[in-house]
């Protein structure tokens, strides 16, 4: 198909080169389209001068400087950019109280954990952060320290245990954990049901900053895939897989709130997991335990089941 910027292409000299304000090289575009071009660039950016509040003028002047670059570099096509008017489109029918297609998409390109990396530089010896993902919800039942967050999830069971303390090393009492995961088959308990609570849970440190919860052993599940992301993630040759994971959020007076998870060391998805959640630091062994093998609280369980440690330690508020 031959669409006006095609043909503009083709009228321009080959060979010529040039770069915005922002250093981006456009190739074979004359020097006329360029400063036609980037007239409209200053033109948009001209027209945030009376916006009052500084941060929202800086936002949008960068957005508009970086999206028009894009445009720019890439000599976008009026087809293509249809298509993403189209794709942004789906993506907003299929997004409802339960489906947020924008933050799959956010995951998917990554966005999602470079704002946390942004926001949550390392600072000492503290957890690292990861993808928070669709799933939690505000209302996890509450069980006591070495109680089930399972709630008769499939699942093989896993005893986690660890401690939260700060970066002195002091530990935390009355912090609050948040634990959710999907089950053996891939799904969350909501994704069944909006009403369902399983496989999820929120217990509190006790005086000496110790937890211990059973939950399940994590396996690798899909996100939602069967929207316009998933169509991406297709068209791209990309998986859908998460890398196995157990989610975690730990807050605590005075503590900068985590939001992460652990990752079993072996994971088959593991570095390949679609929304690139992993880091290296919060890949720990779950160590696989046989079938009769007594737990750690007494009691022998039908099965093979498996134990990992995660010691938690929270930033400082405000760091
Ligand atoms: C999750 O871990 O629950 C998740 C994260 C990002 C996208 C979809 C699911
Ligand atoms: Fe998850």
């Amino acid at each position: 198909m031959t669409t006006a910027a095609s043909k503009q292409r083709a009228q321009v000299n080959p060979g010529t080169a040039g770069a915005d304000a922002r250093g981006t090289i456009f190739r074979e575009v004359s020097p006329e389209q360029q400063a036609v071009e980037q007239q409209l660039v200053d033109h948009v950016v001209a027209s945030f001068e009376a916006c009052e509040d500084p941060r929202l003028k800086e936002l949008m002047v960068a957005l508009v400087k970086h999206l028009h670059s894009f445009i720019r570099e890439v000599r976008l096509t009026e087809e293509e950019w249809g298509t993403a008017i189209d794709f942004l489109t789906k993506a907003g029918h299929i997004t409802d109280d339960v489906r947020q297609e924008f933050i799959l998409l956010s995951d998917t390109l990554g966005a999602s954990m470079q704002t946390i990396n942004v926001n949550n530089a390392a600072y000492a010896d503290a957890t690292e952060a990861t993808v928070f993902g669709p799933f939690f919800v505000e209302d996890s039942p509450a069980i006591d320290n070495g109680g089930d967050m399972a709630f008769e999830a499939p699942g093989e069971p896993c005893w986690v245990e660890g401690t939260v303390t700060d970066t002195d090393g002091n530990r935390l009492a009355g912090a609050r954990i948040e634990v959710w995961e999907a089950d053996e088959t891939g799904l969350y308990d909501v994704q069944y049901d909006a009403g369902k609570r399983a496989a999820r849970a929120h217990l509190f440190t006790e005086a000496d900053g110790s937890y211990r919860f059973w939950g399940l052993t994590p396996t690798p599940y899909p996100i939602p895939n069967d929207g316009p992301v998933g169509r991406m993630l297709d068209a791209v040759g990309r998986s859908p897989l998460r890398a196995s994971h157990l989610h975690f959020m730990v807050s605590h007076e005075g503590a900068r709130t985590l939001v992460t998870h652990i990752f079993p060391e072996g994971d088959p998805i593991g570095w390949k997991d679609t929304v690139f959640g992993v880091k290296q630091s919060l890949i720990k062994r779950f160590e696989p335990q046989a079938a009769g093998t007594p737990t750690p609280d007494g009691r022998v369980i039908d099965g093979t089941w498996s134990r990992v440690r995660f010691d938690i330690v929270l930033a400082p508020a405000g760091v």
